[in-house]
């Protein structure tokens, strides 16, 4: 696997921008070194894509342990061997691939022992979470009885970050990252119909159940990372969006009727690469000013979350329904 980075050619006024938006970071990075530190990071969903682009940003910084969770064997020693390539000390970093699925309630438990395992004593400093699943407009359960796409990209980051900053895993003031759509709301969200169910069952189109869906993992996402903050402000939970960025499996044909062809047209306007993209996350983890803010849109500008995560009594009922999934440790 060839080792990704700096910027890609100007293709667009639009692309022009965004290399400037991420050009100040990236000089910000130059002066950050964490080599003598002894940070972990974990990066869940790292064999690919963004989660892949983080683990290379933050090898390149002399980041001396990096995790990384996948499904995928063989992406995930290409990645560890990527990593050591770009170490400024190649033999000293300590790396890790951890295989595992998130599909479902049992085996994200198996991945956060396995995390916390992997980290070890000193506890994890840094943990992003990149894993996808991306709405289907339709539904798979899974053996919980939930939307598999959900649960991998929803559920799966609730039980890995609530199971870890309860058991004690991360390190003083460590962060937790999660990296997907933000902002959204899906008003009228039920908490007893989180798969979407109900709806389907009015007979929506495939357009609309993907739109809905989108904004259902959006405002589920934002409403346990704002729980997640107010509960334990010792660390700092961010979720931040992406934008668009053309991850190496980016496949726009996935998107139903018109947001194929909308979405073809942003990655071309204003999309970014994984390497690109991963700059900002690095810098907001490492670099930035600590501040109150913990959601971010896709040029690191500060966010609020989605309508329907604004509303306490959402979050409570939602916190309720996802520890009683989660299951007691
Ligand atoms: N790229 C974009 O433009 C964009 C836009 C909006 C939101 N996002 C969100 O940003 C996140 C990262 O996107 P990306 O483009 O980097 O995705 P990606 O390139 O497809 O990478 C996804 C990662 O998730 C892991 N994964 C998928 N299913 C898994 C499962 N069942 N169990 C464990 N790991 C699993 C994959 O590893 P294995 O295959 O090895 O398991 C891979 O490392 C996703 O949540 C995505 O929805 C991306």
């Amino acid at each position: 696997m060839a080792v990704q980075g700096g910027l890609r050619s100007v293709k667009s006024p639009f692309v022009t921008i965004t290399v400037f938006l991420t050009h100040l970071p990236q000089k910000a990075l130059q002066k950050v070194s964490l080599i003598g530190k002894h940070k972990t990071a974990v990066i869940v969903g790292g064999t690919l894509g963004i989660g892949a682009a983080i683990a290379r940003c933050f090898a390149k910084l002399g980041c001396s342990r990096i995790v990384i969770f996948g499904r995928n064997e063989a992406r995930g020693a290409a990645v560890l061997e990527d990593l050591r390539l770009l170490s400024p000390t190649p033999t000293d970093i300590k790396l890790e691939f951890v295989k595992g699925d998130l599909s479902d309630s049992h085996s994200m438990r198996a991945a956060a022992d396995a995390l916390q395992k992997a980290a070890g004593e000193a506890g994890i400093d840094y943990l992003i979470m990149c894993q996808k699943g991306l709405p289907t407009a339709t539904i798979n359960e899974n053996v919980d009885g939930y939307d598999t796409a959900f649960a991998i990209q929803c559920i799966s980051r609730f039980t890995i970050a609530y199971l870890l900053t309860k058991r004690g895993a991360f390190a003083s003031g460590a962060s937790v990252m999660s990296i997907a759509a933000q902002g959204q709301s899906l008003d009228g969200l039920s908490v007893d119909d989180l798969s979407l169910a109900r709806r389907l069952a009015t007979g929506l189109s495939s357009t609309t159940m993907f739109l809905e869906q989108s904004k259902r993992d959006s405002s589920v996402l934002d409403a346990f990372h704002e729980e997640l903050n107010i509960r334990h402000p010792q660390y700092r939970y961010f979720h931040l969006s992406p934008g668009l960025v053309s991850s190496e499996q980016f496949d726009v044909n996935k998107f139903p009727g018109f947001i194929k062809y909308a979405v073809w047209f942003g990655q071309r306007l204003i999309g970014t690469t994984p390497d690109q993209y991963a700059v900002l996350p690095v810098y907001l983890l490492t670099a930035a000013p600590v501040t109150a803010d913990r959601y971010f849109d896709s040029k690191l500008n500060p966010t609020r979350i989605g309508k329907w995560a604004t509303d306490a009594r959402n979050r409570e009922a939602l916190w309720e329904k996802l520890v009683g999934i989660v299951g007691n440790d």
